[in-house]
């Protein structure tokens, strides 16, 4: 599918105003070049009555003129009001469905694309998406149309006058050809390349400059975005240099008509009885000559117009692509909550080795089952398979006997509450943070939630209590504050399976107790898979897997893994060692 038609598929309803707007404009290009006849026309008379009062044509000509010039703007206006509703339409839509595709891709895809990268697409899109439709194409139309009715034009008049402006012209365009030929446009897309990891590197740079001041390198870092700088100044400097010369020729060669059609009026004239015609049309020719200069330039912008717009069309193409995740045939209702993992495996689409391979536990319904193991192993992963943030690429995931796959996504979600390592608090109060657990709460629920998750001693020290706004006028919470409010609007939620990535940070003792304690309360009666990162949090656990490489290199009850003398014995000793070397600092 071309650029063009894409675009068209999303302004439905309003599809046929963009022929509309280009006709429209065109007609109005058309128009606008009338009034250079009826120059022609009104000089004629007056060569041939010496003096404007002479004719009364003249007058009528120009009111023609004035009128015909009023009218073109009038056409414009208007093709550009139907090119404007067309591109607000497709603007729209283009956000629309890509908020309806989002909605719909896989948890896993936010993994990969971050919500910065997602803004920027879409938002570049639909402004590129808007200039393109609304204004470069109508202009499009005026850049075909008038450059042909104006050597048409040059033709009637006087053919041969006609020929001696074109030579230039076409030789203009020739070497315009040339200079876009293979190598302008191969310079073309190494200098977007360039454009585009500059302003990475810049983005960079700012974004690492907390990083760069505690660790004092400033100057290392400095270097990628001055290396990106020099490049792109090589790049221009490259560019100029190879157009220095076809540029110069170019800009001589487009302006250089008088110098054929001057002689060859010359030329004419000691041919010909009827020197004012001639004088006449040098006149007209002057006046439509540098309509070709113009259409071409406009041209080369367009060029470039279209292959911006079909560049942030298959970006966000691309962006789309990703399939949703296959949706459940038939709803039913969840009654049982014990979770099963029959050989299951799973590959992240790039990878090319399995990062959960051929894994089977079970987790009884109530019971808590902890992973743990070495960073990379693939603990993370499995815990996201059980919310489908990704569908296994082999084997199953069941709840109470039913493969997640055949369960719908509304009634999956509503039964899982998940918290993980970096789960974020949004920009509002924090009772509207809470109630993303349960929106019908009420404000008796809500504070119940509170004192369980151990955060009343934090709500009674922000000024506004619960209604208190996060992140706004200095309110910040401590990473083990966030943890206790996302603990609280899991507890609200109340669902009967919890998902629990454990913060890898250390928090202090005290945060730490009183978290501890919050995760007691929310997992009571639940039946909850936990990544334990803190070994003290699984000693009491009914099952503990050891993932190693994706697989389960150990299992059992703490005491248990504790006899068999394995990794687990290691890790175990690993984490006295280093408890003992913080408490004894
Ligand atoms: N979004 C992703 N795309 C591709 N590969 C990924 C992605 N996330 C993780 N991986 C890879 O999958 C493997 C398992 O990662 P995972 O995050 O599950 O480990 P983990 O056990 O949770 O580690 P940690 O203890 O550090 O949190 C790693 O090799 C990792 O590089
Ligand atoms: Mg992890």
């Amino acid at each position: 599918m071309t650029t063009l038609s894409k675009l068209k598929a999303y302004m439905t309803g309003r599809k046929a105003l963009l022929p509309l707007s280009l006709g429209l404009s065109a007609l109005s290009a058309l128009m606008g070049m009338l009034p250079y006849i009826l120059v022609w026309f009104i000089i004629r008379e007056f060569i041939y009555h010496g003096e404007i009062g002479a004719s009364t044509k003249i007058q009528t000509y120009a009111w023609w003129a004035t009128g015909l010039a009023i009218g073109s703007i009038i056409l414009y206006f208007v093709a550009l009001t139907a090119s404007h509703l067309a591109a607000f339409r497709a603007e729209t839509n283009i956000r629309r469905q890509a908020m309806r595709k989002m909605v719909n891709s896989p948890l896993g895809f936010f993994d990969k694309n971050s919500s910065g990268r997602i803004r920027r697409i879409i938002d570049d899109n639909a402004s590129i998406t808007h200039t393109f439709l609304a204004h470069q194409l109508p202009d499009l139309a005026a850049t075909i149309v008038m450059p042909i009715t104006a050597a048409v034009l040059i033709f009637i008049f006087d053919w041969r006058l006609g020929l001696a402006c074109l030579i230039p012209i076409c030789l203009a365009m020739i070497l315009m050809n040339f200079m876009m030929g293979h190598k302008g446009r191969k310079f073309m897309q190494m200098y977007m390349n360039s454009l585009e990891e500059m302003n990475t590197e810049a983005v960079e740079y700012v974004r690492g400059i907390p990083v760069v001041k505690v660790f004092q390198q400033t100057v290392f870092s400095f270097k990628n975005f001055h290396n990106s700088i020099v490049r792109y100044k090589e790049m221009v400097m490259d560019f100029t240099n190879l157009w220095q010369y076809p540029m110069s020729l170019y800009t001589v060669l487009i302006n250089a008509f008088s110098f054929f059609i001057v002689p060859t009026a010359i030329i004419l004239i000691n041919h010909s009885d009827n020197i004012a015609l001639i004088i006449l049309n040098l006149f007209l020719y002057v006046l439509i000559t540098p309509i070709f200069s113009q259409s071409i330039m406009r041209s080369m912008y367009l060029t470039q117009a279209f292959r911006q717009a079909k560049e942030s069309v298959d970006r966000l193409d691309d962006l789309l692509s990703v399939a949703p995740l296959p949706a459940a045939k038939k709803s039913l209702q969840m009654i049982d909550f014990d979770i099963e993992f029959r050989k299951t495996s799973f590959s992240y689409p790039e990878a090319n080795k399995k990062a959960v391979d051929n894994i089977s536990f079970t987790i009884p319904q109530g019971k808590t089952v902890a992973l743990v193991g070495t960073s990379g192993g693939g603990k993370t992963t499995i815990a996201r398979l059980v919310p489908r943030f990704w569908d296994v690429t082999d084997g199953e995931v069941r709840i109470g006997g039913i493969n997640v796959k055949e369960i719908d996504n509304k009634e999956l979600m509503k039964n899982i509450s998940f918290v993980f390592q970096n789960t974020k608090l949004f920009k509002t109060s924090l009772l509207e943070n809470i109630k993303y657990g349960n929106h019908e709460a009420s404000l008796k629920e809500v504070n119940r939630a509170v004192d369980m998750a151990q955060c009343r001693e934090i709500i009674n020290r922000l000024p506004d209590g619960l209604h208190t706004k996060i992140g706004t006028e200095g309110t910040y919470l401590s990473g083990g504050e966030q943890q206790r409010i996302v603990l609280a609007r899991a507890i609200l939620k109340d669902a009967p399976i919890i998902v629990l990535d454990e913060a890898t940070a250390f928090t202090d003792p005290e945060n730490e107790h009183l978290i501890q304690k919050a995760l007691g309360i929310l997992a009571q009666g639940k039946t909850v898979l936990m990544i334990a990162h803190r070994l003290t949090s699984v000693q009491d656990v009914d099952s503990i897997l050891v993932i190693n490489n994706g697989q389960i290199a150990e299992q059992g009850t703490h005491d248990e893994l504790i006899n068999q003398q394995g990794i687990y014995t290691n890790m175990w000793n690993e984490y006295q060692q280093s408890v003992k070397w913080t408490v004894g600092k």
